[in-house]
């Protein structure tokens, strides 16, 4: 199984920016962890963090034609403004995960919408860099299950 794991803009500053909102893990821990629970659960990660939202868009179009199984993306701020972010994940049928290490829905009213939120299999946000590693495991779990049903 493949998944393709998506940062969005400034969270390649995770660690130093805004400490205690985001918690002082950086992106490359994150990842590492992330490596670590692919290993245990026999999935195939590739973890890109972009500050763009044109090379975010062409990783799900690539992820999509590659046939990789699932999506885990924190789209930071693009989840709360980007209808093409969500016409991309539904253009190519990527199952998705989205996360959030923050309580979106605890924090000022234009981050309680995302696009994402209703095409995503879940949400998980507020856990901090644990979002990350409770989504991957439920989206491996998802995806396991779907293949299940439908073998
Ligand atoms: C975030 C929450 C977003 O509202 C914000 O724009 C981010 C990070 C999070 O992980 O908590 O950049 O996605």
């Amino acid at each position: 199984m493949k998944v393709l794991v998506l940062h969005g803009p400034n969270l390649n500053l995770f660690g130093t920016r805004e400490k205690s909102i985001y918690g002082s893990a950086t992106l490359a821990d994150i990842n590492s962890e992330l490596e670590k629970i692919a290993q245990e659960l026999s999935v195939e990660i590739t973890c890109l963090q972009s500050n763009s939202e044109s090379v975010l868009i062409d990783e799900i179009h690539r992820a999509g034609a590659e046939k990789v199984d699932g999506l885990l993306i924190n789209p930071a701020a693009y989840g709360h403004t980007s209808i093409a972010l969500r016409d991309a994940i539904l253009g190519v049928s990527l199952p998705c995960v989205e996360v959030h290490a923050s309580n979106i829905y605890a924090r000022e009213e234009f981050r309680h919408k995302t696009y994402l939120s209703d095409i995503a299999i879940g949400v998980i946000t507020g856990f901090g860099a644990n979002s990350y590693f409770l989504g991957l495991r439920a989206l491996v779990k998802s995806l396991t299950d779907r293949k299940k049903t439908s073998a």
